[in-house]
């Protein structure tokens, strides 16, 4: 399995451009399965997650190419409606398939996700929410078999505004017969993404970027063209590692407005951020002040940077909290920054940092594809080498990474 060497407590500087976002490709992706035509997606990033989605695309039967951060998918003819538990287990935004399988076979076949590292992951409210639209389901051997003739627009209330059922019922709620509204929706950037594209191709959604979305179902969809956002999470990433690394850092290709929350906290441990229009700049603090971090819905601070934020403050002066309020099990980090001499304890979903001087290189091990990133952070804060195993996590959501931070003059390695 292939590591990172990374010999860090060196000061970084230069500029980094933002890749096109993992989440809502893996979102928009699956939507072309409800179109019968042509699709052109740009600033499509070239990660592990998005060619595996299109892998998933090209065994139900979906036609692509993949060159330059740009898809041409055509997925006019499908000739299956299975999504095996080989292709859900290796990636749970898989599940997407099963409202697009619904429409075009009135019937879908997708293997039930299992869990993962950061926890159980249920897809409850996906279920429920399609149930509310008259798909009948039944589970089997760990596959769930949905049929319908026709789904027929309803009013669904999201016990919690997740992110996933509300992109899988946005899928549903375009083709279905009458009016869909999703109430307590999820309000991430990525869904507005994949509302923005689905207007483009003829569907009637309206409400983006508010917890209640309205849609008038269509009778068809028609092929079109759109450039996919850039990712706030990796934006998020790399305005955490100029604070923490780098004397000068300029960030470009983001939507500032996406990262607010993050923004807004990286200022609250007195480091010193300018933005203009789509780029912000970064100075580092050698010290920064301890602040409190609570983990909610969009706007709010995304739970996909609570790891890499734990990073930066491991070095800082005093006590920090960070409270994880949306997944069960996200603190597998906690230990990995330990080894390299962070002074972190947790309770339950609360972590307690208490700020050190130094952390020092060691060898550790990613367990997920954030708390990866919080590694690479630590690791270029750290003295010494830091050896990190299972990077394979890492290359799921961060292009070019390793390119990026040698840009920047960061010692990083890929070793075999
Ligand atoms: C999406 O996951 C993202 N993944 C995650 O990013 C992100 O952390 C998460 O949203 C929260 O922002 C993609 O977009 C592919 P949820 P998702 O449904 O849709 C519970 C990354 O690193 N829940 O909003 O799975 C669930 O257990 C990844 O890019 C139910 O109980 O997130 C969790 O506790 C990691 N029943 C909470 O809601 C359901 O039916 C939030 O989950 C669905 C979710």
């Amino acid at each position: 399995m292939e590591k990172y060497s990374i010999f860090g407590g060196k000061i970084l500087s230069g500029e980094v451009i933002i890749s096109g976002s993992k989440n809502s490709s893996l979102a928009i992706l699956p939507a072309c399965l409800l179109i019968k035509g042509k699709v052109t997606l740009r600033n499509v990033p070239n990660l592990k997650d998005v060619r595996f989605m299109l892998q998933v695309i090209e065994s139900l039967g979906g036609e692509f190419t993949f060159e330059d951060n740009t898809v041409e998918i055509d997925t006019s003819s499908l000739k299956s409606f299975i999504a095996s538990y080989e292709i859900v287990k290796q990636m749970r935004a898989s599940i997407y398939v099963l409202a697009p399988l619904l429409h075009r076979f009135g019937e879908a076949r997708v293997s039930l996700p299992g869990g993962c590292a950061i926890g159980n992951r249920p897809i409850n409210l996906h279920i429920k929410g399609l149930k509310d639209l008259g798909v009948e389901f039944q589970l089997e051997h760990g596959y769930i078999e949905g049929s319908v003739d026709k789904m027929k627009g309803q009013e669904i209330y999201l016990d919690f505004p997740s992110v996933g059922a509300t992109c899988q019922l946005i899928l549903a709620g375009v083709l279905a017969e009458g009016k869909t509204i999703i109430l307590n929706a999820a309000k991430e950037p990525e869904i507005e993404d994949l509302c923005n594209f689905l207007n483009k191709a003829g569907a009637q959604i309206e409400g983006l970027g508010t917890n209640s979305i309205n849609i008038t179902g269509v009778v068809s969809l028609s092929g079109c063209e759109h450039s996919i956002i850039p990712d706030r999470i990796e934006t998020g990433s790399f305005t955490l590692l100029g604070a923490a690394v780098c004397e000068d850092l300029v960030i470009k290709n983001i939507i500032p407005t996406h990262i607010e929350a993050v923004i807004d906290k990286i200022k609250e441990t007195g480091v010193s951020i300018t933005q203009e229009k789509n780029t912000i700049r970064i100075k580092r603090t050698a010290r920064p002040k301890n602040i409190d971090i609570k983990t909610l819905p969009y706007p709010a601070f995304p739970t996909d940077l609570q790891a890499p934020f734990m990073s930066f403050l491991s070095t800082s002066d005093g006590f920090s909290i960070i409270h994880e309020t949306i997944f069960e099990n996200r603190f597998h980090h906690v230990a990995e920054l330990n080894r390299l001499g962070a002074d972190i304890k947790t309770e339950g979903q609360t972590a307690y940092i208490k700020g050190v001087k130094q952390l020092f290189g060691a060898q550790i091990m990613a367990s997920d594809l954030r708390a990866g990133f919080s590694l690479v952070l630590a690791g270029l804060m750290a003295d010494d080498e830091t050896i990190i195993n299972r990077i394979y996590h890492i290359d799921r959501g961060y292009e070019n990474l390793e390119n990026k931070i040698k840009k920047l003059g960061g010692d990083i390695k890929r070793i075999k």
